[in-house]
């Protein structure tokens, strides 16, 4: 028998798609197993205020198909001194909080692991962000959704670019990691992908191009992950438009719409399914560790690992990509 009779659930970092249906999970599994449940508001910031609701199984009617996150979120400094995450402590036991459920990425977990580690505090998190960049689940929740969003924004371009033989450069997000431009490079038939982890000079891009022109393309598009080192896509596209005038060539910059829009059937599902997975592990005593979902499984890895370890991009996705441009 587990002695977790409460537990409040958050959102914290960049918003993602399916965030809200892992809510959804957490509450009704909650209250499917007889344990309260409470929504923080403002993650780690509403929970140093005490902006925390309980909930039941009526609070999280119809949000499953809804993209944002009805608990909204924050990136909280307060958090990050000594005494903001005392004030969390007090808020959580004045509200008889016993666990937590932490949504969110990266930064998110660095403040769960820290918090766990300081107060002895139970917490298990669920990978929430457009960016796939987390160590321990093959995908996190929101990647497929903003993935969509970006092909479905790269065909419009497409069709304008081809009336207009135009070279388009797409800047998508991803922070420092290339996921999102990669598979949507794949998916979306870019002549070339440019991403963090794949170092692509100017001159071997002008080198692609070229070989574009030479095989009778009249118009292209490449995708910039907003990480890469090459630079931005405006300075790429200025590079570019430098060396072949005669290309047209055009920026569009994606920015937040990708984090947008109500989540696809498989963000539904992952948050769904790791949205009950973290309830039911919280029950069994772990703790200061993530749920994913590796090989259709579901997995734990320690915040720690989840942090530190690099989960890397499948060079086959960079590799087919190539393959079918040319
Ligand atoms: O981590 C998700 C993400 O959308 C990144 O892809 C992007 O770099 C960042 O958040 C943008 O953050 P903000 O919404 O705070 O500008």
């Amino acid at each position: 028998m587990s002695n977790i009779k409460k537990i409040a659930v958050f959102t914290s970092g960049g918003d993602a798609p399916g965030m809200n249906a892992a809510v959804r999970a957490v509450v009704r599994s909650c209250i499917y197993n007889n344990v309260r449940v409470a929504g923080i508001y403002r993650g780690y910031q509403g929970l140093i205020e005490g902006d925390i609701e309980e909930l039941t199984a009526r609070s999280v009617n119809h949000i499953l198909q809804r993209g944002g996150t009805v608990l909204k979120s924050a990136r909280s400094k307060d958090f990050r001194t000594a005494e903001g995450r005392a004030k969390a402590h007090e808020k959580l036991l004045s509200n008889g909080v016993d666990a937590l459920v932490a949504i969110g990425g990266d930064g998110t977990f660095t403040g769960a692991h820290f918090f766990n580690r300081e107060f002895d505090f139970p917490i298990i998190g669920i990978p929430g962000t457009i960016d796939n960049d987390l160590y321990g689940t093959d995908y996190t929740i929101g990647f497929d959704t903003a993935l969509n969003t970006v092909i479905d924004a790269v065909d419009k371009i497409r069709d304008t670019a081809a009336s207009h033989n135009r070279l388009f450069f797409v800047e998508v997000m991803g922070r420092d990691a290339g996921f999102i431009a990669a598979h949507a490079g794949l998916a979306s038939g870019a002549l070339a992908v440019l991403i963090p982890e794949r170092e692509m000079t100017i001159d071997q891009l002008l080198e692609r191009l070229n070989e574009a022109r030479r095989q009778n393309k009249s118009s292209s598009i490449v995708i910039v992950a907003e990480g890469g080192k090459s630079g931005d896509a405006t300075e790429i596209a200025a590079h570019v438009a430098e060396r072949m005038p005669y290309y047209d060539t055009k920026v569009t910059i994606l920015g937040h719409i990708q984090r947008g829009g109500s989540p696809s059937c498989f963000d539904r599902n992952l948050a769904s399914r790791l949205g009950v997975a973290a309830v039911e592990q919280l029950l069994k005593g772990k703790r200061d560790c993530m749920v994913g979902m590796v090989h259709h499984k579901v997995v734990l890895t320690p915040f720690e690992k989840a942090i530190s370890d690099k989960y890397q991009l499948d060079n086959e996705v960079v590799r087919i990509s190539d393959i079918l441009s040319i």
